[in-house]
């Protein structure tokens, strides 16, 4: 599937950077191949426009934020959160050109991020229970650039017949290559998934998993949220602590992604701090990272064209194409792709 081939994708809300990245000014975006200026308004609100000016095409993202309109970085145009052209600068005190407007799109902040809906959106942004509940801290973990695509990362995050090649070095146990199976829920954003998966506790992840028992265990409450966020709902049962991450796949174009991860814990930092959690898993992700750069990014999702083939353990990542064809037909779309 090539996702800035499938208009219907345009209708989600998606992560593109952390709201602290806007502090020091305007910064551009590519976000299902089409180019956003997004900046931090007056009121601390986020706002995304086309990043092309109306007057001679500069990118928006070169200028300034001026009384929370962007200003152009060529001739000084000045527009606001709406798109429309507010002030030019050489014309001072004359109407401004009727139908001189960059296009605008749905912008938010949640979770500390700044999100985008390029059309309107079809539902809202998942909800993260854990997100300023009692006992739980936010870590913003990673915000980075992948050479995939997000249907790769998503079937990815599901998929425990990896561990025991991709993270054998740390959790995966490499003799059980047969994982536990998945018991399934539909759910009105996509499905859930629950298992309990025996994995490796080498040393340096005694204070990750609170526990010292050589193999432990993790408990699996993971969800999929069409069409690429996730969580990854993990409680070690030895030790009662949850490690509950969330990502959003946010697709650049069709063969690069951004990965947004958020981890929730019910710890203390002293029991393991920030550094240690970004650490331990940034080790496990680079992993994955490493095998999925080296996949196709073009991900067949109608399995009826039988180019990729499965097995048992693939059902969550059949079920995510199942649900992205639903969508594709619902919309009166099929699957584009490279042929
Ligand atoms: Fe933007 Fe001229 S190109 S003001
Ligand atoms: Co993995």
């Amino acid at each position: 599937m090539l996702v800035t081939q499938q208009p219907v994708l345009r209708r989600f809300w998606y992560a593109l950077m952390p709201m602290t990245s806007l502090d020091d000014g305007p910064k551009p975006f590519t976000l299902l191949g089409e180019k956003l200026v997004l900046w931090k308004q007056a009121d601390g609100t986020p706002a995304a426009l086309q990043d092309r000016c109306c007057h001679r095409t500069a990118q928006l993202s070169k200028g300034f934020v001026e009384d929370g309109n962007i200003v152009c970085g060529y001739h000084g145009w000045t527009y606001d959160c709406s798109g429309a052209c507010v002030k030019i600068p050489q014309s001072p005190g004359t109407a401004i050109p009727p139908g001189a407007k960059v296009k605008a799109f749905h912008c938010k902040e949640q979770y500390g991020y700044v999100w985008v809906a390029l059309e309107e959106p079809l539902r809202d942004i998942p909800h993260f229970p854990e997100d300023g509940a009692p006992g739980y801290r936010r870590i913003f973990q990673f915000y980075q650039q992948w050479k995939t695509s997000p249907v790769r990362m998503m079937e990815n995050s599901f998929d425990n017949s990896h561990f025991s090649f991709v993270h054998k070095a740390n959790f995966g146990i490499l003799d059980q290559p047969t994982p536990a199976p998945y018991e399934f829920r539909d759910t009105d954003y996509g499905f859930e998934a629950e298992t309990t998966v025996p994995i490796r506790n080498p040393e340096a992840s005694f204070r990750v998993t609170g526990t010292t028992e050589p193999i432990t265990h993790r408990h699996l409450i993971n969800r999929y949220y069409l069409p690429f966020c996730r969580r990854f709902g993990c409680t070690y049962p030895a030790s009662g602590i949850d490690h509950i991450i969330y990502n959003c796949a946010t697709p650049i174009d069709d063969e690069n992604m951004i990965l947004v991860q958020w981890l929730y814990r019910n710890d203390s930092e002293e029991a393991c701090s920030t550094q240690e959690l970004i650490d331990w898993d940034e080790a496990i992700t680079a992993e994955d990272r490493e095998i999925l750069e080296a996949t196709d990014p073009d991900a067949c999702i109608d399995t009826r064209r039988r180019v990729e083939f499965h097995m048992p353990s693939d059902k969550p990542g059949l079920m995510i194409r199942k649900q992205l064809m639903d969508l594709l037909t619902a919309h009166g779309e099929v699957e584009v792709f490279r042929r």
